[in-house]
């Protein structure tokens, strides 16, 4: 049976916001893009054009694409970039994931606003784990920036200092009512009393970790980042950059207007504007002046975020069961910083004492090769990438103290990338730290690969007292946890995914500044268990 194609055509499209319009790139002229309705087994082909003025890739974010990295879409890791003018198929599997992805550029800041909702509903014959809700609404946060978001990471990077902050945060392309000139264009939904509605909830901001609350509503999460999980009720919810979570919400109060609201967290030092959409009831009523505004956890918070993510488990019943590697046979432990290097130009740097910003795993601060790496591990051309990323940090150190020495905070710059044999039970633990007192948490995302968390903690890691605490029953399946700040969180997942994998935090400044690294797992015995082969086209670097 022939494979379903979808068209797909980037463009500059003219959008106002804030009271000012400007040209954004955009997915068939749609901000947020198009939402990709697909089954659990099915397969797509997304062709893409680049009609926009920058080169640009897709990523589809939480799809494990089994042995076929040719379609993963981050630039320099899995292909070179889509140039203006010309385009690329990708060939999509969704045959392991149920519930809400999303996808996004994946070359510089251009996901800003090329980004958009993949429900991936159960196959035909099986239903949600929980009664089917009447209607469904993709909710997607993301930010808006009134100057040209490639321009102002290309600014950014050369002047070694922190890029622009977004001007605005957004609820389906909304900044909200509290926002100027954004009254009007508020996102809005409807409820009927006594109905039940999903709520797909995707954190494609670029910096910020979000609270997220429905004014007079209890909310039930019932899935993130496509699997299931217990259901768990709660006020509020706490999504970083890259999740996704899937919420009932009963229409159980009395008919009126409730905002939903979102606003940045305690963990991130960045931004703290709150976007707002409003959901009305049907029915007769007298309309309230304004809407009932949620108590949503305050900016400075910290144990609101931790707590929330420490509530969530896995279904882990007999249709969906949990697959954690219980021994493990390859360990990392990677340190997660930020600190600077030497400014590449001069005159223009006016990063911190005259260096540039620059962040690390390990101490290695990532650079995209000139030909993606997985081009280069394919054909095995050399000199492109080496294997050398460590296991563990050079120096063992009190991670979360305010004085560190100087050989922490200054990394090394190149293309490290970490081999993992085929089918390898791998641990990571990722450990925050404190440099240059802009810790934060770090939502750290691999490509390739669901993972289970199974633990987390404030202060260092300790290897003798705290996995004797992992969670091997019920931990959450996910493919972006966030790291606490001053903590540690740690995974583990089976390497049966052959492919080039990029990992990296999902703060996009932190990723520009090189928090990334590649895993490449290794062929298994036969080619069902090895990398596909390569499409007859690839895009040229
Ligand atoms: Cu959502 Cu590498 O990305
Ligand atoms: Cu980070």
């Amino acid at each position: 049976k022939p494979i379903p194609t979808i068209n797909w055509v980037l463009t500059e499209t003219k959008y106002t916001r804030l009271c000012s319009t400007k040209k954004i790139l955009t997915v068939n002229g749609l901000f947020p893009g198009p939402t990709l309705r697909v089954h659990k087994g099915d397969r797509i082909i997304v062709n893409v054009k680049n009609q926009g003025k920058y080169n640009v890739t897709i990523h589809w974010h939480g799809v494990e694409q089994p042995r076929n990295p040719w379609s993963d879409g981050p630039e320099y890791i899995a292909q070179c970039p889509i140039k203006p003018g010309a385009n690329f198929s990708y060939d999509v599997i969704f045959s392991e994931e149920e519930g809400t992805l999303w996808w996004h550029a994946h070359s510089d800041w251009s996901r800003a606003t090329v980004h958009g909702p993949i429900i991936v509903y159960p196959k035909a014959g099986t239903t949600y784990p929980f009664p089917k809700p009447d209607a469904e609404f993709p909710i997607v946060l993301a930010s808006w920036f009134k100057g040209d978001v490639m321009e102002i990471i290309q600014e950014a990077l050369i002047s070694g200092d922190e890029p622009n902050k977004s001007d605005a945060l957004t609820i389906n392309g909304q900044p909200g009512d509290l926002y100027n000139c954004s009254k009007p264009g508020t996102f809005k939904i409807l409820f009927d009393y006594g109905k039940t509605y999903l709520l797909r909830v995707i954190n494609s901001i670029m910096n910020e970790e979000m609270f997220f609350m429905v004014a007079g509503h209890k909310l039930t999460v019932v899935g993130m980042d496509g699997a299931y999980i217990k259901p768990l009720k709660t006020s509020y919810i706490l999504i970083t950059p890259g999740q996704v979570m899937d919420i009932l919400v009963t229409a159980n109060q009395s008919r009126g207007h409730y905002y939903m609201a979102a606003r940045a967290s305690a963990g991130v030092v960045y931004d703290n504007t709150t976007t707002t959409a409003i959901i009305q009831y049907s029915g007769n009523y007298t309309i309230p002046s304004t809407p009932k505004f949620p108590n949503l956890p305050n900016y400075t918070d910290i144990d609101a975020v931790t707590n929330f993510a420490r509530r969530i488990k896995a279904l882990a019943s007999k249709e969906h069961p949990i697959d954690v590697p219980k021994k493990v046979d390859t360990r990392l432990f990677i340190t997660i910083a930020v600190g600077t290097l030497p400014c590449a130009t001069n005159g223009s740097c006016t990063g911190p004492n005259g260096n540039r910003l620059a962040a690390s795993l390990n101490n290695a601060s990532f650079q995209n090769p000139e030909i993606d790496v997985l081009q280069a591990y394919y054909k095995k051309i050399h000199g492109i990438f080496t294997t050398d990323f460590p296991d563990k940090p050079p120096n063992v150190f009190n991670f979360t103290s305010d004085e560190l020495s100087d050989d922490v905070v200054t990394p090394t710059a190149g293309t490290k990338v970490k081999v993992l044999k085929y089918n390898a039970s791998v641990e990571i633990v990722f450990q925050g730290t404190n440099v240059l007192s802009a810790a934060e948490n770090h939502p750290m995302h691999l490509h390739g690969f669901s993972f289970y968390v199974v633990g987390s903690g404030f202060g260092n890691f300790d290897i003798k007292k705290d996995p004797k605490n992992f969670n091997l029953v019920d931990p959450p399946l996910l493919n972006t946890v966030g790291v606490p700040k001053n903590g540690w969180s740690a995974i583990r997942f089976k390497a049966d995914n052959p492919g080039v994998w990029f990992m990296h935090c999902h703060l996009e400044r932190h990723s520009s500044w090189g928090m990334d690294t590649v895993m490449i797992v290794r062929d298994g015995p036969t080619s069902a268990t090895s990398i596909r082969k390569p499409p007859s086209y690839l895009n040229p670097c």
